[in-house]
């Protein structure tokens, strides 16, 4: 059995004071583990974006438990905590947050600013990354040069420069058309499968959920239900990952990519932990 890589246990989130104070999340408990693709879906308002930034360590002002590999949060002062966040966790959001008037390979280096690291250490390191994510040959590119997926995938090697054990996205398709969008989520389904990069996707998008290994839905603050999905599917067929941002869908393997293929569970959140095909250990 894979042993948690993230634990929530009874997370309930305030914002405002006084006459104003709102609860936004109520009594959230969910056992992520490691290696786990795990969708995060819930109409606008639900509670996602404040769940991962409590999950990201980004929101500190909660009530409740977050163990990260087994280390709690409430133990931690804010430097560990940062470090913890530099060293293990990358974040992708629907913003790209890139800054223009930096090369690519610098963008990508922002973690690692202060990094004591030769600079071409830093580029070396910076231009793996980008080759990773399909970007060879736009080391020294600008973004406002780019697409938005290739933008994106900029972001997203900015996320791995560290090398994560976790990825945290949040929408990280809602600024790209759909061809572009269903290719940035296979990136992150290669980076889970074979990098074995714990990942959690917050998405709108009913069919770009069905990558993961399961499905949560967040109504009004509660998980309102979890499905477990025996077969997650590739959104394009040669697993292999390039900057072209187009859809291969004519050779995608039928069975991987049958509708429907989610099986839903109620009244069993335990027993997640069975029926994952690419989870690591
Ligand atoms: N900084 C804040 N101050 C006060 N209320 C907030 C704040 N951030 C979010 N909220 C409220 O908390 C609730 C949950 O917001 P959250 O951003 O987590 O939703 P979401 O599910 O991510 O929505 P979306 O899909 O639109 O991104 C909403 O009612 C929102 O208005
Ligand atoms: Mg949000």
């Amino acid at each position: 059995m894979n042993k948690d890589c993230i634990s929530l246990q009874g997370i309930n989130k305030f914002y405002g004071s006084g006459q104003a104070r709102q609860q936004v999340l109520f009594d959230v408990s969910l056992d992520i583990p490691c290696g786990e693709l795990l969708s995060i879906v819930g109409t606008s308002g639900s509670g996602k974006s404040t769940l991962l930034n409590i999950i990201g360590g980004l929101d500190r002002n909660y009530e409740g438990t977050v163990l990260i590999q087994n280390a709690n949060y409430a133990n931690m002062d804010d430097a560990q905590l940062a470090r913890l966040r530099n060293e293990n966790i990358g974040f992708i959001f629907q913003a790209f947050n890139l800054l223009d008037h930096l090369t690519c390979w610098e963008n990508v280096c922002l973690p690692a600013l202060f990094d004591r690291r030769h600079q071409s250490a830093l580029r070396e390191h910076a231009t793996e990354v980008l080759d990773r994510v399909g970007l060879s040959g736009k080391t020294d590119a600008r973004p406002s040069n780019l697409s938005g997926g290739q933008k994106q995938r900029i972001a997203i090697a900015r996320a791995l420069f560290n090398h994560p054990t976790i990825m945290l996205c949040d929408e990280p398709t809602g600024n790209l058309d759909s061809d572009t969008g269903r290719q940035i989520i296979q990136l992150f389904r290669d980076l889970n499968e074979h990098d074995g990069i714990t990942l959690i996707l917050v998405t709108h998008e009913n069919r770009l959920s069905q990558v993961a290994h399961r499905i949560v839905q967040i109504e009004d603050g509660r998980i309102a239900s979890e499905q477990i999905n025996t077969h997650p599917i590739r959104l394009e067929s040669s697993g292999h990952i390039d900057g072209t941002d187009e859809v291969d869908q004519e050779h995608a393997d039928p069975e991987k990519n049958a509708p429907n293929a989610a099986a839903p569970i109620t009244g069993d959140r335990s027993g997640h932990q069975e029926a994952e095909p690419g989870s690591k250990t």
